[in-house]
């Protein structure tokens, strides 16, 4: 069968999350699916993570529902038992003596835990890249938090919704911008592996903008998107007084689903610990209206392709479909150029 992960051309050639390293502990075993394959994490006795096909070589079981034992992890069916490299070092039906059993073994990937987050290389080489990285953890004053989300919607649309600026006085009217009718200025610009917006004109945000902005500070807004599944959101009021910052990192597990690890990070100065109560069920909300604007759209997807018609506010989704499809086709053909834009729309 053709995975997705052996059709994607060489959008497979990067780092996806497999999961919440708080996720994974000695002998509990996290299995995802990522581009159609499943896999399944686990940890060795000295915290090193192992990802492997959670697919027994033998007749296939999971391996995640087994059981991991002297750095082995050994199958729930008949027992084959393999190691952190996926050699098969045991097969009880052949004798307890260990022998070696060349091409019995499972796929190993290469993993790294970083930024409170599992990566796993999903290419064919080796890595040539480092994972995204995940802002403002570590920064001072700032506080940040996860949330995974299941999407019935592939990742363009997703990158697209995510900094799309136009549905937000419609799909979260009165919960995170109110239409005022107003003109927004932005440039958008495309390199070689990102698309970046910035505002240039007055905008605002919150579902009361007394609440983010108290003092009512200038507000810096810019999306952006880095391939091949990345957006980041940031607005920052004054000078990197507060700041409100939403990274998304979205992992196509199959041609119509994916799962979306986000980010928010957070700096609201002597409101930090008001903004720890309020947020998470703030964007749990918002995020729940995209899921389901989401899945309208795919359930459209799911009857007929896309056939869009586009307006100058479309240009990041034109430019961030550009630079996926290049990858995804095998970078056949020229390769988007860098390009800037001014687009101004209204909300
Ligand atoms: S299926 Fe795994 S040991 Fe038989
Ligand atoms: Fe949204």
């Amino acid at each position: 069968m053709k995975t997705m992960r052996n059709n994607c051309g060489t959008l497979r050639d990067y780092w996806y999350v497999a999961g919440l390293e708080k996720d994974v502990t000695y002998k509990d075993p996290l299995t995802t699916i990522i581009m159609e394959t499943r896999l399944v994490i686990w940890s060795k006795s000295d915290g090193t993570l192992v990802a492997m096909r959670d697919r027994c070589s033998h007749r296939n079981a999971l391996l995640s529902r087994g059981s991991i034992k002297d750095d082995c992890i050994k199958c729930p069916y008949h027992g084959w038992t393999y190691n952190s490299s996926g050699d098969c070092v045991n097969v009880p039906s052949e004798g307890p003596d260990g022998k070696s059993f060349e091409n019995r073994g499972v796929e190993v990937f290469h993993v790294t835990p970083r930024y409170g987050l599992i990566w796993v290389w999903m290419g064919k080489e080796e890595p040539d890249k480092q994972p995204f990285p995940m802002p403002k953890i570590k920064d001072k004053g700032w506080r940040t938090y996860y949330m995974e989300t299941e999407f019935d919607n592939e990742v363009t649309h997703l990158c697209e919704n995510f900094m799309d600026v136009p549905h937000t006085v419609f799909v979260h009217e009165g919960w995170f911008r109110k239409r005022k009718r107003i003109e927004v200025k932005s440039t958008v610009e495309r390199t070689e592996d990102s698309v970046l917006v910035n505002y240039i004109s007055n905008d605002a945000i919150g579902f009361t903008e007394r609440v983010l902005n108290p003092k009512n500070l200038p507000m810096v807004h810019t999306d952006k998107f880095y391939m091949p599944n990345n957006t980041r959101v940031d607005y920052i009021w004054g000078n990197d007084e507060h700041g409100f910052v939403i990274t998304s990192t979205t992992v196509p597990v199959t041609p119509t689903t994916s799962k979306v690890y986000t980010l928010i990070s957070y700096k609201f100065g002597v409101l930090n610990h008001v903004f720890k109560l309020f947020l998470p069920w703030y964007t749990r909300s918002v995020i729940k209206q995209d899921v389901d604007i989401m899945q309208n759209q795919g359930l459209a997807f799911s009857e007929e392709a896309p056939d869009f018609k586009h307006t100058p506010a479309d240009t990041l989704h034109i430019f961030i479909e550009s630079l996926r499809s290049w990858k995804q086709n095998g970078e056949i053909g020229p390769k988007p150029k860098p390009r800037v834009r001014q687009v101004d729309f209204w909300i």
